[in-house]
């Protein structure tokens, strides 16, 4: 069998993948692609192979994907051409030979007509580039990070309360860790072509009950304060992000707020072999431990 690569070995999925495919396959079995090896030492300190490769460099890809059998492509930020970037990276697996393409697409609500900027559009494009492409496929479709839940509340939610959009439908949001764990299982098992899964949290909260909870967890009582489109931008704003970020932002918690995300699946649990980490987990650690 050929190598197993995971592309974005630099950021937190691609590396994340990585360090939970090493708990099911040999080093030898992983190579990680990055854009600048000196980002990934820790990786290449553990015996992974890293190549070097740009999504917006076709040739690199197809230099790196040799040799290899299954590919995970880690979204690309946003603000950058998505969709290039992934086509990019679609084409040169189909050229290099590869027989499996592993893709993250954020779940998308049956029916919904919400569109997150720089997320929706680009995902139904790359989810048809894969699909035409003849690769065999699994969608490992994700909810929003829980790791990135607290940031939403607002880290100084102690001194001013949770400041944030209306609305109380619950967000089951996964960790970056179960989400990466689920992807690593993919990769080095079978039985998942063609298949996709929606690898959600199965406790869902809304941001009533995640105040709820940061007031028992905290002892204190944390007040929660819905505000408008414009002030939820400006208390981003003052965090040091541009305003496109900001609207960006606003964007995702309005669709938590109004259940973009509240449905639930036993696909993350089924894939990571155990309850996957809650909410409060996240929130626990974020607020009390500071991480
Ligand atoms: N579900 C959610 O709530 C949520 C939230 C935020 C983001 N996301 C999406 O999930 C993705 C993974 O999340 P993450 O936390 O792992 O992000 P991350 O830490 O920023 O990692 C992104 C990875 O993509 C690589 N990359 C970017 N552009 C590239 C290019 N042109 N060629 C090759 N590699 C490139 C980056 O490499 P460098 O180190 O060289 O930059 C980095 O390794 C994000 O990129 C974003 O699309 C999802």
């Amino acid at each position: 069998m050929g190598k197993i690569l995971v592309t974005g070995a630099s950021g937190n999925i691609g590396r994340l993948t990585i360090e939970n495919l090493l708990k099911r396959k040999s080093a030898k079995d992983i190579v990680g692609l990055v854009r600048d090896p000196a980002k990934a030492q820790d990786l290449a300190s553990l015996g992974i192979e890293l190549r070097q490769g740009d999504y917006l460099d076709p040739a690199s890809l197809l230099k790196a994907f040799k040799g290899v059998d299954k590919l995970q492509l880690t979204s690309t930020h946003a603000f950058t051409d998505r969709k290039t970037a992934h086509a990019n990276v679609v084409d040169a697996a189909v050229k290099s030979g590869v027989d499996h393409i592993v893709y993250m697409p954020i779940i998308r609500k049956e029916g919904s007509g919400f569109v997150l900027q720089e997320v929706t559009a680009e995902d139904i494009f790359t989810e048809k580039k894969i699909f035409d492409s003849g690769l065999k496929y699994t969608l490992l479709k994700h909810p929003p990070f829980a790791d990135v839940i607290p940031n939403y509340l607002g880290k100084n939610a102690l001194e001013v309360g949770v400041r944030i959009l209306a609305g109380n439908a619950k967000t089951s949001a996964a960790s970056r860790e179960d989400l990466a764990e689920a992807h690593a299982a993919v990769l080095a098992g079978t039985g998942h072509e063609n298949k996709s899964y929606s690898l959600t949290s199965e406790a869902a909260l809304s941001f009533p009950e995640m105040t709820d909870l940061l007031s028992q967890i905290l002892g204190k009582k944390i007040s929660y304060i819905t505000v408008s489109n414009e002030e939820y931008e400006s208390l981003v704003l003052a965090t040091g992000v541009p305003d496109f970020v900001a609207k960006f932002i606003r964007g995702w918690v309005y669709g938590m707020a109004n259940g973009e995300w509240s449905h639930t699946t036993k696909d993350l649990e089924m894939l990571i072999g155990r309850k996957p980490s809650t909410i409060e987990d996240q929130i626990r650690k974020s607020f009390l431990e500071g991480k």
